[in-house]
């Protein structure tokens, strides 16, 4: 699990395009996640809108705080176990973070260049892969195989 100095400043800088249009970027991104998996809907008891910015909140720590993971690694396990609670499921994290990367990729438009999709990748992984471990005893991020695929 790796993120490297150049991939964290990539995703910082670019992070800074997307707080200003954080509003529509949440509005995409679950627009996204349901047309990826309609079944997610129920999950979601709040407000789209509260929660959109929950989920920006959320995303600006992780972004702020990469070059702490050490402080990061609690409030992501404690957070993961509230998700348990919500409902949500390991195969879960999959279209939460391909809805993220489409997001990021209709938000930046031409910004959003290879290098910086694998810069996304790379820290939303690593944030699934701690959110994974505390939250579901089986997980084994070594021989987990996603059994969920969607399409950019
Ligand atoms: C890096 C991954 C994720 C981050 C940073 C994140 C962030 C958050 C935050 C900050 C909240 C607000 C309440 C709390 O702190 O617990 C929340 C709630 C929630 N999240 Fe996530 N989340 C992530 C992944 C997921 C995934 C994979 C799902 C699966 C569908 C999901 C579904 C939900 C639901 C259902 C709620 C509660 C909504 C409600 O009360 O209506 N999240 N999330």
């Amino acid at each position: 699990m790796a993120i490297t100095e150049r991939q964290k400043q990539l995703v910082r800088d670019s992070f800074k395009k997307v707080e200003p249009i954080s509003d529509v970027a949440a509005g995409i991104f679950y627009d996204t996640l349901f047309s990826y998996d309609p079944s997610l809907k129920v999950l979601f008891k709040g407000d789209m809108k509260s929660q959109g910015k929950k989920l920006m909140a959320a995303l600006k720590l992780a972004v702020n705080t990469l070059d702490n993971l050490d402080a990061l690694v609690p409030v992501l396990q404690k957070m993961a176990i509230k998700h348990v609670e919500y409902g949500v499921k390991l195969e879960d994290y999959t279209p939460v973070g391909n809805a993220l990367i489409k997001t990021l990729e209709t938000g930046l438009a031409d910004a959003f260049t290879p290098e910086l999709r694998a810069a996304w990748s790379s820290t939303y992984r690593v944030m699934a892969t701690v959110m994974r471990e505390a939250a579901y005893p089986n997980f084994n991020a070594s021989t987990f195989k996603n059994t969920k695929h969607y399409n950019h």
